[in-house]
Order: structure tokens, then C-alpha cells, then sequence
């Protein structure tokens, strides 16, 4: 009898999954919370990892839009956590607010991948982007060759909360230090957007009677204050240099190609390298602290070929 109720309770056991296996998906679910969707760069963040996940079928991706919103993002992270998600992965906003939140996901067990912006601290999985600091500097090293060490400098700066905004200034900076003829004259804050690049460089023109350069943190901020300075028909004037570098038609690279900018720095999305790396921490993998993703200088001379790219 005994034995029997061995026998059976092995059956039982062994027949369980199949009978449980419509009450549990066989879905991992990661929580995906963007920063904003208001900027063609999240947009195509968002398309990459999407893209990407459905070659993996046991992956599903909820994705969560803060609006540039730090009170809602938390808000969004939280839900996630309701959700049961087995995986967050988050481009935060600003990273002083958006801390505890990440901090609190990673030290209730679930892993955490943190794309292009960081946090404070190192409570998560991964981190996965590109060098910020070092763009800003080969940006530095780029503008002080073409005006030949010498020249007034409007640089339109990205949200100060988040950390690329911080790091593409203070590598810029110390590029441009070796060159006493080049003077920032005007540093306005544009939170990364194509309008308000637009003001603060009408501000900017009315304020110099000669600009030679503008550097703005990113192409939609660049692309502002050209069309700014266009507006004045003082845009032949300057020369402008952004970030991003965008593929198609609206992108940074069709705006180098077309002479509007004089050149932008890639800045991967990294959408593709966040699902890879949520598949191999499924899978039981190790994956790097960091993951620092590639940048390429785009110029006339490479723009056309890599515009459509
Ligand atoms: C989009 C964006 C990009 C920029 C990045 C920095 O929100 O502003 O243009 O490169 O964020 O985090």
C-alpha cells in the first residue's frame, strides 16, 4: 500500500507540468520603462528591442512611457513590480529620482538592465551604453580642428539630471581646454528638445553678433538652433555639431548629408543588446556589469554611405 502511494505520488509529480502548463505562461516577461517617447531617438529604442525580442518566442516586453516625468516613472516602475515582471530593464530619466526605484527592483531579486542613462550606485545587472564622456571629447577634439583652434562657442545643453547631459559637457570641456582661442560664450539648457534649442538659440543670436559653432547634446537640439539661426539667415554663419546620428530621412546622418549639420556622433540605442542580455540572464548566463556599446563620427565624407543604414 505504501509503495502504491509512493508510485502514485511519483506519477503525480511527473504529470505536473503537463497539467500546470496552461496555468503559468511559459512567457518571461520584462518590463520595459522608457524615459519619454517624445524623441525620434526613444522611438527607435523602443523599435529595436520590440523588433529583437520576437526572435526570441519565450520573451514578452510591457512597455511603460514617463513622459520625461520622474514622479511618473516611478510610478510605471512600480506597476511593473505589481505585474510580477521577471525583468525590468529602464532608461531613466534623471538618475538622483529614479535610484531607489531601480535600487528596490534589483534587491527584491529581479535583474535589472539599465540603458543610456545611469543611475547612482551599481544596484542592478547591467549597464548598457555608450560612452558619453569620451563622444564629448571627440566631439571637443573635432570642433577645435575645424576652427582651427579659435572661435565663440553656443553649446545647448541636454536635461542636467541625466548623466549623458553631464558627461558629453565635461568631455567637450576638457577637449576644447588646450585651446585658449575657443570660448564657450553661451550655455543654455534645452532638456533635449527641438523647441527649446529653438528659443534658447533665438536668445543665443540676439545675445553674439558672431557665432562659430554651435555644439548641442543631441541632433534634435542641433537641428533647432540651425533652423534657428536659418530663420535670422545667420545659419551660413556657424557651423553646428550634434549627437545621435540617426539613420533616415529625418535622422542626424541625412542632416550631415545635407550640409545642416557638420557632423554628429552614433549613439547606439542599445535595444538590440538589452534583449540579448535579458535572454542570457534567463538562460542562467553571466552578463558584464557594462556593456559599453561603439560610437562613430559621421561627417560629410561617411554620411551619405551611412544615412540609409
Ligand atoms: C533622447 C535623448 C537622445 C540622447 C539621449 C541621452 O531622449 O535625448 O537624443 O542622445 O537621450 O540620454
Amino acid at each position: 500500500m505504501r509503495r502504491l502511494t509512493i508510485v502514485a505520488a511519483a506519477l503525480a509529480l511527473a504529470l505536473a507540468p503537463i497539467g500546470c502548463g496552461k496555468a503559468k505562461s511559459a512567457k518571461h516577461l520584462i518590463g520595459f520603462s522608457q524615459c519619454n517617447l517624445g524623441e525620434p531617438w526613444r522611438v527607435a529604442m523602443n523599435a529595436e528591442v520590440a523588433a529583437r525580442a520576437k526572435d526570441f518566442p519565450d520573451l514578452e516586453v510591457a512597455f511603460a512611457d514617463a513622459q520625461q516625468d520622474n514622479a511618473k516613472q516611478v510610478a510605471d516602475v512600480e506597476n511593473f513590480l505589481r505585474q510580477k515582471i521577471d525583468l525590468l530593464m529602464i532608461s531613466p530619466n534623471e538618475a538622483k529620482p529614479l535610484t531607489p526605484i531601480v535600487k528596490k527592483a534589483f534587491e527584491s531579486g529581479i535583474p535589472v538592465i539599465v540603458l543610456d542613462r545611469a543611475i547612482e550606485g551599481d544596484t542592478y545587472t547591467t549597464f548598457i551604453g555608450a560612452d558619453n564622456k569620451q563622444i564629448g571629447m571627440a566631439a571637443g577634439a573635432y570642433v577645435a580642428k575645424i576652427l582651427n583652434g579659435k572661435g565663440d562657442i553656443v553649446e545647448i545643453k541636454g536635461l542636467p539630471g541625466s548623466p549623458p547631459a553631464q558627461d558629453r559637457s565635461s568631455g567637450f570641456r576638457e577637449a576644447i581646454a588646450a585651446y585658449p582661442g575657443i570660448r564657450i560664450v553661451h550655455d543654455p539648457v534645452a532638456n533635449w528638445l527641438r523647441e527649446e534649442a529653438m528659443a534658447q538659440m533665438e536668445s543665443a543670436l540676439a545675445a553674439h553678433d558672431h557665432i562659430d559653432l554651435v555644439y548641442a547634446h543631441n541632433d534634435p537640439m542641433a537641428i533647432g538652433a540651425y533652423l534657428a539661426a536659418k530663420a535670422k539667415g545667420r545659419d551660413g554663419e556657424m557651423k553646428f555639431v550634434g549627437i545621435d546620428g540617426l539613420p533616415g530621412l529625418d535622422g542626424g546622418r541625412q542632416a550631415v548629408a545635407d550640409g545642416k549639420l557638420s557632423a554628429t556622433f552614433v549613439y547606439p540605442t542599445g535595444g538590440r543588446e538589452a534583449v540579448d542580455a535579458a535572454e542570457r540572464i534567463f538562460k542562467g548566463e553571466k552578463v558584464p556589469h557594462k556593456i559599453v556599446l561603439p560610437t562613430l563620427m559621421i561627417t560629410k565624407e561617411n554620411a551619405l554611405a551611412a544615412a540609409g543604414k
